[in-house]
């Protein structure tokens, strides 16, 4: 095949993930994660993280490898998440790109983490039609986007704030009593709930917030209503009902998310939304987006849930992306960048 076959490895947070691809087709995605070290102190550890990508990173590169049924040799180019990201974490996969680009004389290509939660999905639905709205959601982010040539560059719309969606459901998650990371178990719990039992603040939706904010998103408000709403009735020795608050603030959460993606599209003339990041992976988010969408004939694109979460496949993606486009590669001091914009 003539389409460039390129390794994406992604250490940004808790996940040690190597993917590899040819073109916009996946060959192997290998993944380690560092969760459950994490787990009893309710957030990801960056010391923990950083260790635990150390002894993971050649295992994994391995795996992919094998997966792929390829060699290093084989490889067109390497392309690793270089920013945003924890930055003891993003150093040791930027170390291990390089250290292989240079041992098999490879281009190396930093890549930004959120384009990469974008570029996922081409794996899964073929190139990205440009113009594309790009809602992101994460544990880290959540931001929507104009996606004018995902090679080049890509137009923050709005962003949250304060929390991003992610941490809200983590957050929510854990004072239900859930184990982290808490959006899958919410998105298990809420199936069982009434979405409308409670109702929960929609932030930066009312008429004076728009001016100012109007892609823009804000969950802290959210959080703190649901806090106090599950205290008031533990103080009253009442059970609280977990599915139904559950379910009534994913509602919230996706309520919004959903409505300023479907108004960003609208107003923008743009007839693709693409959803990514870990939070994409919220059922309830993927059926609202599609139904909300479709009255407006807006096509909704979201890769399959695993693919969602951090993964190598993603970096993979967005490098194979860039090849094809013609980018250069990027130095070989290039940095991590924990701060990185898109
Ligand atoms: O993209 P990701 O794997 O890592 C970051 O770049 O942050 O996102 C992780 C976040 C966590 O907050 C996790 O709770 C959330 O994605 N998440 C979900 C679901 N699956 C993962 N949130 C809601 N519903 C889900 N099904
Ligand atoms: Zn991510």
């Amino acid at each position: 095949a003539d389409e460039p076959l390129v390794l994406g490895i992604e250490t940004s947070c808790d996940e040690t993930g190597v993917g590899v691809v040819r073109g916009h087709t996946l060959l192997a995605d290998a993944l380690a994660s560092s969760v459950e070290q994490h787990a009893r102190f309710g957030g990801v550890v960056p010391e923990v993280a950083s260790r635990a990508h150390l002894e993971a990173i050649v295992p994994t590169m391995d795996r992919a490898l094998a997966e792929a049924g390829v060699t290093l040799a084989d490889v067109d180019a390497i392309a690793v998440t270089s920013g945003p990201g924890l930055a003891g974490a993003l150093l040791v996969g930027v170390a291990a790109a390089k250290g292989y680009a240079v041992a098999a004389e490879k281009p190396v290509y930093g890549v930004n983490h959120l384009a990469a939660h974008v570029a996922v999905d081409t794996l899964e639905h073929g190139p990205l039609p440009e113009p594309a709205i790009a809602l992101l959601v994460s544990g880290g982010h959540s931001s929507l986007l104009l996606i004018d040539d995902l090679a080049h560059g890509v137009t923050p719309l709005g962003a949250t704030i304060d929390d991003a969606a992610g941490e809200a459901f983590d957050k929510v998650a854990r004072l239900l009593g859930l184990p982290f990371p808490g959006g899958p178990y919410i998105d298990r719990e809420a199936r069982a709930g009434d979405p409308a039992a409670i109702a929960f603040p929609r932030g930066l939706t009312a008429a004076k917030d728009l001016a100012a904010h109007r892609y823009d998103f804000s969950f802290s408000g959210l959080k703190t209503a649901v806090a106090r709403w599950v205290e008031s009735r533990q103080r009253a020795g009442e059970t609280i009902p977990v599915a139904d608050v559950a379910a009534s603030f994913q509602e919230a959460v996706c309520d919004v998310l959903v409505g300023k993606a479907v108004d960003a599209c609208r107003s923008s003339g743009v007839q693709t939304l693409v959803i990514g990041g870990g939070v994409a992976a919220n059922s309830r988010l993927r059926a609202m987006a599609e139904q909300r969408a479709a009255k407006y004939d807006i096509r909704v694109r979201t890769p399959r849930p695993t693919l969602c979460t951090d993964n190598g496949a993603m970096v993979a993606a967005l490098g194979s992306h860039l090849v094809a486009a013609g980018v250069a590669p990027s130095r070989l001091d290039l940095p991590a960048d924990s701060a990185m914009p898109l």
